[in-house]
């Protein structure tokens, strides 16, 4: 299944490297999902499934699908800029339907899925109209029973941590403190190495390819893979990036 909306540094072109690497486990947990493409790419749900992201728009997007997503299967998120404008100044919603129209709409029509940046071409040459996808998918049902979080990557980690847990994590990577990617960017790669050392669980830590990294995570079992990302515009860029894990 793809994701509901993308998210900057979404792993949709390399989750199947990823979720080929996933061990059996009982609890996954997704601590930074963004747009969650290993979460929604797996083809079997797991027994226990958690998500969580501090951004409160990503939350409420997975959050109010869960209660009523299907109360969209109708909805026209047909692009339109004063639209979109109007639709980032509104921060408040008579109700859950209102509130997960808005964030889809932003999502949908926006560079990245970043929700503030209008992308008026994004949907022109394609057959079917905006938010397809997101029509005609189950992600009510596919999200039934799953725990949704908002709140920081180490609380839920502390709470679900136990032998049996498969964390995968993606943090924002070093470069997203300076293109100011996300809302909530900033992430001490030594607090994260240290919660990793300790963990009973089985992880696998997504991360960009530095030195730092290579030094910091050292000892951990390290894979290095090449991906695209989506500059905007047309434009790509080849990187390469490390799968870390303890396992
Ligand atoms: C690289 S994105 C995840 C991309 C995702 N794997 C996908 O496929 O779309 C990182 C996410 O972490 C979230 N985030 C940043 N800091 C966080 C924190 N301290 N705790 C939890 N989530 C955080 C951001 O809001 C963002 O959605």
């Amino acid at each position: 299944m793809r994701s509901i909306v993308g998210r900057t540094g979404g792993k949709t072109k390399i989750k199947k490297q990823i979720i080929n690497l996933i061990p059996k486990h009982k609890t996954f947990v997704e601590p930074f999902v963004g747009g969650g493409a290993v979460f929604f790419g797996r083809e079997e749900p797991s027994e226990v499934e958690v998500v969580n992201d501090r951004d409160p728009d990503i939350y409420h997007i997975y959050k109010d699908t869960q209660e009523i997503g299907n109360e969209l299967s109708n909805a026209d998120f047909t692009s339109y800029r004063d639209k979109f404008e109007r639709l980032k100044k509104q921060k408040s919603f008579k109700s859950k339907k209102e509130r997960l129209y808005r964030n889809l709409y932003l999502s949908i029509n926006s560079f990245r899925a970043d929700r503030r940046s209008y992308n008026e071409h994004k949907h022109k040459g394609r057959k079917s109209k905006p938010g397809k996808n997101f029509r005609e998918s189950d992600y009510q049902g596919r999200l039934k029973g799953v725990k949704i979080f908002r709140q920081d990557y180490d609380k839920v980690m502390k709470k679900f941590d136990a032998p049996d847990t498969f964390f995968y994590l993606d943090p924002p990577y070093s470069r997203a403190i300076d293109n100011r990617d996300y809302e909530f960017n900033i992430i001490d790669i030594d607090e994260l190495n240290k919660l990793l050392r300790g963990l009973k669980g089985k992880f696998l830590l997504s991360y960009d390819d530095t030195p730092q990294a290579r030094k910091v995570f050292k000892g951990f079992k390290i894979r290095s893979i090449k991906t695209v990302y989506e500059l905007g515009h047309g434009k790509k860029r080849e990187l390469k990036e490390l799968l870390i894990s303890n396992y």
